[in-house]
């Protein structure tokens, strides 16, 4: 599906190349926009169906998070939303597939990014706990926060209720973190908006 798609897509290129014509400009922005719908669906499906390679390397999470923060930056524009990131870059080397960690904070901020009202702040911070061994992320906005009696579906695949939406991402970000031995608790915070927390095992002396 991939390569058609990506035919299609070349192909809207070259078209728009030939005939750069006003008349033409409004059809071709509708096509891009499904086959780019269609594009992010399979890069989902496949991102969920990709067998764990239990290779896991020690890197820097707060380089993974900046990466992340760095390509919601766009998105975050679109939507008027401020994206504060307080990272501490030492000492947070954590065994991990690198690209598949970068899903999950890649998912959790653009949903942080989506339910934010226009003005509004997504936080990322990062701790250190439980004498070093845990490094701890949160993800926080102010926007609508969770209905309760949706937390114990959230992270179903296919669970959704952003118009548009797939229901995927956050399944991706739990079985990503299950792999890496970690965890992510979603929580509603006390002044409004939305708190997801992950927490990753740090790696050990001997890696
Ligand atoms: N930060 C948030 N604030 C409020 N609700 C949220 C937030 N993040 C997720 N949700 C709720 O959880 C649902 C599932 O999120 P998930 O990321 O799995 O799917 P999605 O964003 O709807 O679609 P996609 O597969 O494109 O990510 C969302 O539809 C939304 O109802
Ligand atoms: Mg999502």
């Amino acid at each position: 599906v991939r390569n058609p798609l990506f035919g299609i897509s070349a192909t809207l290129d070259a078209f728009e190349n030939h005939y750069d014509m006003e008349e033409f400009r409004e059809y071709i922005a509708a096509l891009r926009e499904q086959v780019d719908r269609m594009s992010q669906l399979m890069h989902e499906l496949l991102e969920y169906g990709r067998p764990f390679a239990s290779a896991l390397h020690p890197e820097c999470i707060a380089l993974v998070v900046h990466g992340s923060v760095a390509n919601a930056a766009s998105l975050a524009r679109q939507r008027d939303v401020t994206l504060q990131s307080a990272v501490p870059p030492s000492l947070m080397a954590v065994p991990m597939d690198r690209p598949r960690m970068a899903q999950v904070f890649d998912n959790l901020i653009a949903n942080a990014i989506q339910h934010s009202r226009p003005g509004g702040v997504v936080s990322i911070s990062a701790e250190v706990t439980g004498d070093g061994r845990w490094a701890r992320i949160a993800v926080e906005d102010q926007g609508s926060g969770f209905r309760e009696d949706d937390l114990p579906r959230l992270f179903e695949p296919f669970f959704t209720r952003r118009r548009g939406g797939t229901g995927l991402g956050l399944s991706i970000v739990h079985r990503i973190l299950d792999e890496h031995g970690g965890t992510v608790v979603a929580s509603n915070r006390e002044g409004g908006g939305a708190s997801m927390v992950v927490t990753l095992p740090i790696a050990g002396e001997a890696a």
